[in-house]
């Protein structure tokens, strides 16, 4: 298993945002609402850096042709906007909201001794 350090839990606040490298790739890692997510840095659209888009309820929409979406609501389940293009991922899956054939790496955040840790989850 790999881990990297993120920060000190108690510096790292609702709002929080950080990126760290995780075997060669960067991750984004988010306090929301007092929850941590981390999900790959990378979006899969065009490589837009999500540590800079906006995190907000996530999107419910029916999709109705490719690129074309009825917004139904925003949900408490928190997802990431790519600041460049507008792609959405849900942050604790990492699947894209208009398409659940596209996912992102999402990881899992631990605390210990009052430091945040990103972690591979593997081994
Ligand atoms: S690079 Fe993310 S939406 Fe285009």
């Amino acid at each position: 298993m790999t881990r990297v350090r993120v920060a000190d839990a108690s510096t790292f606040d609702d709002g929080s945002r950080a990126v760290v490298t995780l075997n060669g790739h960067e991750v984004a890692v988010v306090n929301h609402d007092g929850e941590y997510y981390a999900i790959l840095n990378r979006c899969a659209h065009d490589g837009g850096p999500l540590d800079e888009g906006e995190v907000h309820g996530r999107l419910v929409a029916t999709v109705t042709e490719p690129g074309e979406r009825d917004v139904e609501r925003f949900c408490d389940d928190p997802s990431v906007t790519c600041p460049l293009h507008g792609w959405e991922y849900d942050l604790e899956t990492g699947v894209h909201v208009g398409d659940e054939g596209i996912r992102l790496p999402t990881f899992e955040v631990v605390k210990e001794n009052g430091e945040l840790y990103v972690t591979d989850g593997e081994m």
